[in-house]
């Protein structure tokens, strides 16, 4: 799933990209040859190439290899690609509407390409773009795993710009007959020994994040990692989506006392595919009424955008906390700078009654829905998320943005589960309170407090 809102798209229109290579951080090799060759790569490292749209992908399909990028989406669990023939990238008309098309697969130049279901592939995604072809086998490589063959969708119609990575359940595929997904692809061809992988997205403004399929950085984030059970699909009673409890949203900052609720729970989708973050008018207009936000989405001639003072930004201390499963469950903040954009091209905006002068309006990167309850990239860039697929858990610990060092600690095949690894990373500004640290922990800081806690109501099914 993804969604792109007109904010994500006014910021893409800024964004500077640089390409970046994959990087092997395999440790040390084995003592010699023929069982090196044997021995299963118990990790691997893909950079992710932040374009502010998304992350994204370089991955190597067919023979010889044409390098593409893809859109890394936790949300779904295709992989495909755009045809070199696909319409939106041979008609301008098509590119007005839909934008500009990314990497092409050339299927006639692969001499490994093997054609599996014809007009097999459909997808549709939750912001109404969608692709269409076929199923195909042919190699992959990404981050240096070296995939002999792995079922893809090849579209020789599409709305949506760029080809997918999609890193969720097998269950998930969009395909009449099943196959496996990414993620088991790397466990069957012997990759991973385990169906997991960790996801830093790293700070808004820097270039790159990473994902690390079998293990976890402990580098790239603070305190425990704690972890989650993920919850089942109500009507197949399977779990095929990376949806968890949230049990709390705070606004929080360090002038403000604490107040105490303990409500119930909302199951909300972890989503590298959405740029923003959805949650129910329960807990939003709590947090817009906090922020003194106006909400200018609900309306067809609404600009799509929520409207908050830019000011908010110089307070450093300003953070939104999500607690997930119960008190004693991860606690991830999210700082204002975070959530808080520019407006490009504000002279153009009719906007409506502000309570703050419109020069100072920005916009929150926190929308409304009551249908579909995702946390994206606007939540995801604080956190530092363990998916596990083999035992349906995630975990989820404060990220460290900007961490240069790396200690890659392996998710062993026999383990029970995510390891309850401590974070062994720094923060740069190291005499202030690490953001996400329970008010209780933050020793010698000003106690932080909690404004109000947010979420209430009864379970919601996405
Ligand atoms: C990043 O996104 C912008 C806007 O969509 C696009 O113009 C630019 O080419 C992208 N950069 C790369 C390397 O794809
Ligand atoms: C798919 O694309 C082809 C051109 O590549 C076009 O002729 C056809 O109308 C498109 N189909 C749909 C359903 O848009
Ligand atoms: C491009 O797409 C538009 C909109 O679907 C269609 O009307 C037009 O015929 C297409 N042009 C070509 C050259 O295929
Ligand atoms: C394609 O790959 C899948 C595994 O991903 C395999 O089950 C299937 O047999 C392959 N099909 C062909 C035609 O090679
Ligand atoms: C991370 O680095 C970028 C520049 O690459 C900088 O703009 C940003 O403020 C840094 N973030 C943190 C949390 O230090
Ligand atoms: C999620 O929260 C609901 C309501 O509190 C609870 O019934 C359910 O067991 C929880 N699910 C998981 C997987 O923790
Ligand atoms: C759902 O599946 C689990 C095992 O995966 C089982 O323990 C539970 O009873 C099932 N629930 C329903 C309502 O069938
Ligand atoms: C993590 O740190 C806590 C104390 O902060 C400690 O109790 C726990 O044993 C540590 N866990 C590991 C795996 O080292």
């Amino acid at each position: 799933m993804h969604l792109l809102s007109s904010l994500a798209l006014l910021l893409a229109a800024t964004a500077s990209a640089k390409r970046v290579v994959p990087i092997n951080i395999e440790k040390a090799p084995g003592s010699d040859l023929p069982e090196r060759r044997l021995r299963r790569r118990a990790h691997f490292e893909e950079s992710l190439e932040n374009n502010r749209t998304g992350y994204f992908a370089y991955v190597d399909i067919g023979t010889p290899p044409q390098t593409i990028k893809m859109h890394v989406d936790t949300g779904s669990t295709d992989v495909w690609v755009l045809s070199k023939t696909v319409d939106l990238c041979n008609n301008v008309t098509l590119q007005d509407e839909f934008g500009r098309c990314y990497d092409t697969f050339d299927a006639s130049k692969s001499s490994t390409f093997k054609p599996v279901v014809r007009d097999g592939f459909i997808i549709q995604y939750l912001d109404g773009t969608g692709a269409a072809g076929d199923y195909f086998n042919d190699s992959i490589n990404l981050g240096g795993a070296n995939l002999q063959s792995m079922q893809m969708g090849i579209a020789y119609n599409s709305t949506n710009q760029w080809a997918m990575m999609g890193v969720g359940f097998s269950e998930n595929v969009n395909a009449e007959t099943p196959f496996p997904g990414l993620i088991d692809q790397l466990l069957l061809q012997g990759m991973i020994g385990v169906k997991a992988y960790s996801l830093w997205l790293n700070d808004m403004e820097s270039a790159t994040g990473t994902i690390l399929f079998g293990g976890l950085d402990t580098e790239k984030f603070t305190g425990t990692l704690k972890s989650l059970p993920l919850i089942p699909d109500k009507t197949t009673n399977t779990t095929r989506e990376f949806v968890v409890n949230l049990t709390s949203v705070a606004v929080a900052n360090k002038d403000r006392t604490i107040t105490a609720s303990n409500p119930a729970a909302v199951p909300v989708l972890l989503d590298s595919g959405t740029t923003l973050t959805y949650l129910p008018g329960s807990i939003t207009s709590k947090i817009f009424a906090e922020l003194k936000a106006v909400d200018d989405t609900r309306t067809k001639s609404g600009s799509g955008d929520v409207y908050v003072d830019c000011n908010l930004r110089n307070d450093a201390s300003l953070e939104l906390r999500y607690q997930f499963g119960g008190q004693n469950g991860p606690l991830i903040s999210v700082p204002a700078v975070d959530l808080i954009f520019d407006l490009p091209g504000k002279g153009d905006i009719d906007f409506p009654i502000l309570p703050f002068p419109t020069s100072r309006a920005c916009s929150l990167g926190i929308q409304r829905d009551d249908k579909n309850f995702i946390l994206g990239d606007t939540f995801l860039r604080s956190a530092y998320v363990v998916y596990d697929l083999t035992h349906n858990q995630v975990a989820l610990a404060q990220s460290i943005q900007n961490a240069t060092n790396s200690n890659v600690i392996e998710i062993e095949a026999a383990s029970q589960g995510i390891p309850a690894a401590n974070g062994t990373g720094t923060t740069k500004k190291d005499n202030a309170a690490p953001l996400g640290m329970p008010a209780s922990a933050a020793a010698g800081a000003a106690m932080a407090a909690f404004v109000s806690l947010l979420v209430g109501g009864a379970l919601l099914v996405l």
